[in-house]
């Protein structure tokens, strides 16, 4: 199981070190927040604060978008060194150009999905992503409760890619903690997004190695 902490939950006035932290204590990815007050009812930071922070680890960037008109965000996640891009469903009408887009650019492409968003509505695209992101809260904020039918959709999602013969990770985000981590990888889970439940935690490593299961 990978885990990618989710500086959302972070003390934003030691960012250099909260990341410093979490990667010596084992974690596999940062995973950052952006959102435009719009697409979600929230705002977090941009690509100038990605951009900072490029050169305070060598943890991979994953950047998931949770605003309207992601690709206006492409280029400069591109020169702020992302390795890995998700941008909503619910965001986007032109999903083939915008997976195009990111992957252009030398980045993973990832389309994550609301909590309520059915899965056929990455049927067509779905051998030409790199991951996907399935919402297991309402995106906008962290520290929520952990929305127990996710586990299923992780499932069939999981079979849905077995069954074209494709390897696509299943990243997970919202209310992951280590009671539902093994429920998540016996759903087919394999990365795991933690916001609260590592930076909320003393001992970063202890919470990451809590969620390696
Ligand atoms: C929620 C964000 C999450 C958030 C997760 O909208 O996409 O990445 O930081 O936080 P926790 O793990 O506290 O639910
Ligand atoms: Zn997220």
């Amino acid at each position: 199981m990978k885990i990618a902490p989710s500086i959302l939950a972070s003390d934003f006035s030691r960012l250099a070190e909260e990341l410093k932290d979490i990667e010596k204590g084992g974690a596999d990815y940062v995973h950052l927040d952006v959102m435009d007050g719009h697409f979600v009812p929230n705002l977090s930071f941009g690509v100038p604060i990605i951009k900072a922070l490029r050169s305070c680890t060598n943890l991979p960037f994953d950047v998931h978008l949770m605003t309207y008109h992601p690709e206006e965000y492409l280029e400069g996640l591109e020169k702020a060194g992302t390795h890995m891009v998700s941008f909503h469903v619910e965001a986007v009408p032109h999903l083939d150009r915008m997976i195009h887009n990111i992957k252009d650019r030398g980045m993973k492409a990832g389309i994550a999905l609301n909590p309520g968003t059915s899965l056929a509505s990455i049927d067509q695209v779905l051998p030409l992503l790199d991951f996907v992101l399935i919402m297991s809260v309402n995106p906008g904020f962290g520290g929520q409760k952990f929305i127990p039918y996710s586990l299923d959709k992780i499932a069939a999602l999981s079979a849905m890619i077995k069954e074209r013969g494709l390897t696509i990770p299943i990243e997970v985000d919202g209310g992951v903690n280590k009671d539902n981590a093994p429920l998540l990888k016996k759903a087919g889970a394999e990365i795991l997004v933690a916001g609260s439940s590592v930076f909320g935690k003393e001992d970063r490593a202890a919470a990451i190695r809590d969620l390696k299961v």
